[in-house]
């Protein structure tokens, strides 16, 4: 496990933890850390967690690429925080890794957020791709090839793209940041990861699925999915937003997050 986790934290009460989508950190949570909490700061502790590689937290590149580790991750931050049980949501990757967290530790969960993100495996075409990017960005040393193949489409939705442009410089400096060896661990990880609908069907506190209506990196019918098999669920479709719901509609999404914090309280 790494040493040094880093996290961006607010308030103070119930405990909500936040994973970020791939390749970015937990800036992309600051709508989140700034509403959340509350006017007066007691409705919830947001904890928005840097994962290995990204942001303030560091990786060992010879660590084997795993979501699992990313999952022992952050049962060592809670515990390290004094924290037995949180609500954690995770979009995109963050979900793939708040999955794992499920699997590996589900008595550390109060509630589960899944925000843009899939309960399937990868398929072949899509490993094939993700290795494709991860000797890509190695080799040239630059994440060049993500700005370009990602920005501001798919990594947002058509309405925001095409509206939002300081949005869309904002993604581009946040992109521009990842450092590639982080990027090519995580993509090579996202590639082992395994299918957790069986887990989602087991899951015994409540959960809420987001997800934007323009999502086409995962769309409105992965998120279907998961409400299918979640015994305790309120799914939350999001117009005119893309993949990075909670920082193109932060209001409907934080709505939406207040409301699963009420069912877990
Ligand atoms: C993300 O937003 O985290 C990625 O698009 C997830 C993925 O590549 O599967």
């Amino acid at each position: 496990m790494t040493d040094r986790i880093s996290v961006r934290e607010t308030g103070t009460g119930t405990p909500l933890v936040l994973l970020h989508a791939f390749p970015l950190s937990s800036r992309m949570w600051q709508p989140q850390l700034d509403e959340l909490p509350g006017t007066d700061g007691s409705e919830a502790r947001v904890l928005a967690v840097d994962l290995r590689g990204f942001g303030g937290t560091g990786l060992d590149p010879a660590d084997e690429p795993s979501l699992d580790l990313l999952a022992d991750d952050v049962a060592l931050l809670l515990d390290r925080a004094g924290i037995e049980r949180a609500v954690v949501g995770g979009l995109s990757m963050g979900g793939y890794v708040a999955m794992a967290l499920a699997r590996r530790h589900p008595g550390r969960l109060s509630g589960l957020l899944l925000a843009d993100t899939k309960a399937t495996a990868d398929t072949e075409q899509a490993r094939a791709n993700r290795e494709r990017i991860a000797e890509a960005v190695l080799a040239r040393d630059s994440v060049a090839l993500l700005l370009n193949e990602q920005v501001p489409s798919p990594l947002l939705g058509a309405t925001t793209a095409a509206e939002r442009p300081k949005l869309v410089d904002r993604l581009r400096r946040m992109v521009g940041e990842a450092p590639p060896e982080a990027v090519a661990w995580a993509q090579r990880a996202m590639a082992a990861r395994p299918a957790s609908l069986d887990v989602l069907a087991e899951l015994a506190v409540p959960a809420l699925v987001v997800v934007g209506e323009e999502d086409t990196i995962t769309p409105v019918a992965d998120a279907e999915a998961m409400a299918a098999v979640l015994p305790d669920v309120v799914l939350t479709v999001i117009p005119a937003a893309g993949h990075l719901s909670s920082l193109e509609a932060p209001d409907t999404f934080n709505w939406a997050v207040r409301g699963l914090l009420e069912r877990v309280r």
